[in-house]
């Protein structure tokens, strides 16, 4: 099993970062593929919380390097934020274990300032993104006008990203923004060159080698299912290809890597969304609150780049199986099954039903995908809670009958086993299935 990809079966934060973390210590290469810091993935080891954006979960562990794969979009700044913010934490990064991309684009604050003036300008209908500049930066991308991380190294690189500033800043004066200065961003760029350089690679080169060579590829995906350019709840999704096939092209690995490989969808245990969007199983006030907490733990349903409330709702299993589809998934890994612990009542989403109640349809697949959820109303399957805490627990055969029933469930309804739960977010709160 050369290459493994870890995929988010929802609208992102599943857990997909700890989940990596979990996987990286026998992973020889951990790759992210898409997406930039839009992407927030907390790694818990002991007292210290991890929150990485750019830089692949895999890095906390001492074995595996980390690839910045050429289907990302790289803030610099971040970056060497990124890499700083581990080195102080104790953690080795340098070129000899992670490598960037030379065709990874370039995010700048002009990306930024667009991306958020765009959402003012968007009003109520704004898709409510990270303003990270991610789709302003795909925008470039699709144009073929984008800055790449190999043009940091060409003589006339800041002429280019002069005139790329003075144009987006006519679109912002329409728009009625600010304006970036083009000369500051300028000389910040030349130093974030400077530390990016020793670690600009081939990683298409490198990757297709080593899976050459029979190592263990993790391709860690960045965002969910549900927020992919293509198949997700368009137009409240992200700007890239976040489903597996995003693989292929964001690594640029042949297709043939495709056999054998282990597909891992993350799923939370229910489900949750930042932004705006369809959301059919979404809950509300005290039901609400008990599925996102109060903000008191870290893990609590808050946004790890934005701080944003998440919402919340029930475990949506039409959606699931759809995210199964796509991205033809082998198994599942299902997270924050503690959180459960508590519930009288769990409720599964097994079908949607559409109509009034003497007309009405029931389905269990998407007709015409997922951007079509208005009016869909959730037909759920009611399973009885528990009430032990299962935090500490870490084996199968300990957890309590109701909750082994709601992962049969799961299960059953997916097709696909369950391979791993986790019960909290520490490194070593998994339960592997029996
Ligand atoms: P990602 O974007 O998919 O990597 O997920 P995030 O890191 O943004 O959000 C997941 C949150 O849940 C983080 O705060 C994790 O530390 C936390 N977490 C992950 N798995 C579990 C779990 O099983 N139980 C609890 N309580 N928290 C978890
Ligand atoms: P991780 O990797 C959750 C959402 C934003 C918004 C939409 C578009 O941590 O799971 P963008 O800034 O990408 O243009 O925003 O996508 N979004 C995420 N939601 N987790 C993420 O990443 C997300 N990245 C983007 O909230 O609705
Ligand atoms: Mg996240």
């Amino acid at each position: 099993m050369p290459l493994q990809i870890i995929v988010g079966t929802q609208w992102g934060d599943e857990g997909k970062g700890r989940i990596v973390d979990w996987f990286a210590a026998d992973s020889d290469i951990v790759a992210r593929y898409n997406g930039g810091d839009n992407a927030g993935h907390s790694v818990t080891v002991g007292a210290k919380l991890f929150k990485l954006h750019l830089i692949p979960s895999g890095i906390i562990h001492p074995r595996p390097v980390a690839v910045l794969g050429n289907g990302m979009v790289i803030n610099p700044k971040s970056l060497v934020d990124e890499i700083d913010m581990l080195q102080k934490a104790g953690i080795i990064v340098n070129p000899q274990r992670m490598r960037i991309s030379h065709a990874a684009h370039l995010i700048t604050p002009v990306h930024q300032a667009l991306d958020k003036a765009l959402e003012v300008a968007r009003g109520k209908g704004n898709i409510g993104t990270t303003g990270r500049g991610i789709g302003p930066a795909y925008t470039d991308k699709a144009s073929r006008r984008g800055l790449r991380v190999a043009d940091l190294q060409s003589p006339d690189f800041s002429e280019r990203l002069g005139n790329l500033i003075e144009e987006a800043n006519q679109q912002l004066k329409m728009l009625g923004a600010l304006t970036i200065e083009p000369l500051t961003t300028i000389k910040d760029f030349r130093q974030y060159s400077d530390a990016m350089l020793p670690y600009i690679a081939d990683t298409s080169m490198e990757v297709d080698s080593a899976l050459r060579a029979g190592q263990h590829i993790l391709a860690e995906g960045a965002q969910g299912s549900l927020l992919d350019i293509d198949l997700g709840t368009y137009p409240f999704v992200t700007s890239s290809s976040t489903t597996a096939a995003g693989v292929f092209t964001g690594l640029g690995i042949g297709i043939s890597a495709a056999a054998g490989a282990v597909v891992t969808g993350v799923c939370k245990s229910f489900q949750t969304r930042v932004g705006s969007g369809p959301f059919p199983t979404e809950v509300f006030d005290d039901l609400a609150l008990q599925l996102r907490g109060t903000g008191a733990n870290p893990w609590d349903e808050y946004g790890t780049t934005t701080g944003r409330a998440r919402r919340v709702g029930w475990l949506d299993g039409v959606l699931l199986r759809y995210a199964v589809r796509i991205n033809g998934l082998t198994e599942l890994v299902i997270t924050k099954l503690d959180i459960l612990s508590g519930f009288k009542t769990l409720k599964l989403c097994v079908a949607y039903r559409q109509g009034d109640e003497t007309m009405h349809s029931t389905f269990t697949d998407l007709p015409f995908g997922p951007s079509n959820l208005e009016g869909y109303e959730p037909v759920y399957e009611e399973f009885p809670g528990w009430t032990e805490d299962v935090s500490a627990l870490r084996s199968w055969a300990d957890l309590p009958q109701a909750a082994k029933d709601y992962l049969a469930a799961i299960s059953r309804l997916t097709g696909i086993p369950v391979r791993l739960v986790s019960v909290g977010p520490e490194r070593e709160q998994i339960v592997s299935a029996a």
